[in-house]
């Protein structure tokens, strides 16, 4: 496998690549970025992996500072999977000098995760953009665990028309549900038992769902209150419309229910797609 560590060594190496399959992450992989990298591995003859911790995407008191860095691991899992390249760049590379121009995403970056980390989706944008503009990938993989993300990042590249396939990706799960994220690991032995909670309350709205009940902001309570209860502090527990994520109307049957709650210090957001019958 091979590391490339600037701009200008990626550029040289894939001059003459037609069919390279993109996997953005900030590192720490775990069996969920290992999943996109397998599915960038059957898609392209190059599976190209990125590896940096984005400053601009994280808000004042998150965790860029301690966010887990472990890119020696890093590596041996992802070539173990059959990962053709890592981009590791550094600060100075990605940021040369401070970021003057942002991509300025639209109003549903305000919404969900938008409302709790405020700028958060304008840092992902403008990274992804220079991710995107360094390697120049025919296709790109992104996890569904971020659905917000994965939907602002197909509609920027839809609207700037840019040539690269996003190809979404399914959640992978611990055995108990919860869904693996580089957090996890921020989680107590009494926190991480506790954790697959968010995914069961989004199953319980699920279940009403697939019963006929439409009341949705009545779900959305119960799900918070049951949070609430075993000492989460709620963010959000909601049914949205899987295109544009908006409240959804009699009508509309493509749901996907979303959460993100706080448990002790550590911010777990989850989701799930379900079809109204
Ligand atoms: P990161 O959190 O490292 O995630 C990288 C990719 O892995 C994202 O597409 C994310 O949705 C996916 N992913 C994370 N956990 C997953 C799981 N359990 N199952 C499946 N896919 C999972 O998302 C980011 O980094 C950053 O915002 C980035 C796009 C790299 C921009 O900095």
């Amino acid at each position: 496998m091979e590391v490339i560590k600037t701009v200008d060594e990626l550029r040289a190496r894939l001059a003459r690549e037609h069919d390279v399959c993109c996997v953005p992450t900030m590192g720490n992989i775990h069996d969920g970025h290992l999943s996109l990298v397998k599915i960038a591995a059957q898609t392209a003859s190059v599976s190209l992996t990125t590896i940096f911790v984005n400053r601009l995407q994280f808000g004042q008191g998150e965790d860029f500072e301690r966010y887990p860095r472990t890119f020696e691991e890093d590596c041996a899992k992802l070539e173990a999977v059959g990962n053709k390249i890592v981009f590791h760049p550094d600060e100075q590379q990605m940021y040369p000098e401070p970021q003057a121009f942002f991509i300025d995403p639209p109003k549903v970056a305000k919404k969900l995760e938008g409302r709790f980390r405020q700028g958060h989706f304008r840092g992902v944008c403008t990274v992804v953009l220079k991710l995107f503009n360094a390697v120049q990938p025919q296709s790109a993989v992104f996890g569904k665990k971020d659905y917000q993300q994965l939907a602002i990042i197909r509609h920027m590249v839809d609207q700037f028309a840019l040539p690269i396939c996003i190809i979404p990706a399914e959640t992978v799960r611990a055995g108990d549900g919860l869904a693996l994220s580089s957090r996890n690991r921020y989680l107590s032995e009494a926190e991480r038992k506790e954790a697959p909670r968010l995914r069961e309350a989004i199953l319980q709205i699920r279940d009403a769902i697939n019963e006929g009940d439409r009341k949705f902001v009545a779900m959305e309570y119960a799900a918070g209150a049951l949070l609430s209860r075993h000492g989460w502090n709620v963010d959000y527990v909601v049914v949205r419309t899987q295109r544009g994520l908006k409240r959804p109307s009699p009508d509309d049957s493509d749901l996907v229910i979303l959460g993100a709650a706080t448990l002790g210090s550590t911010r777990l957001i989850d989701n799930l797609e379900v079809v109204a019958p």
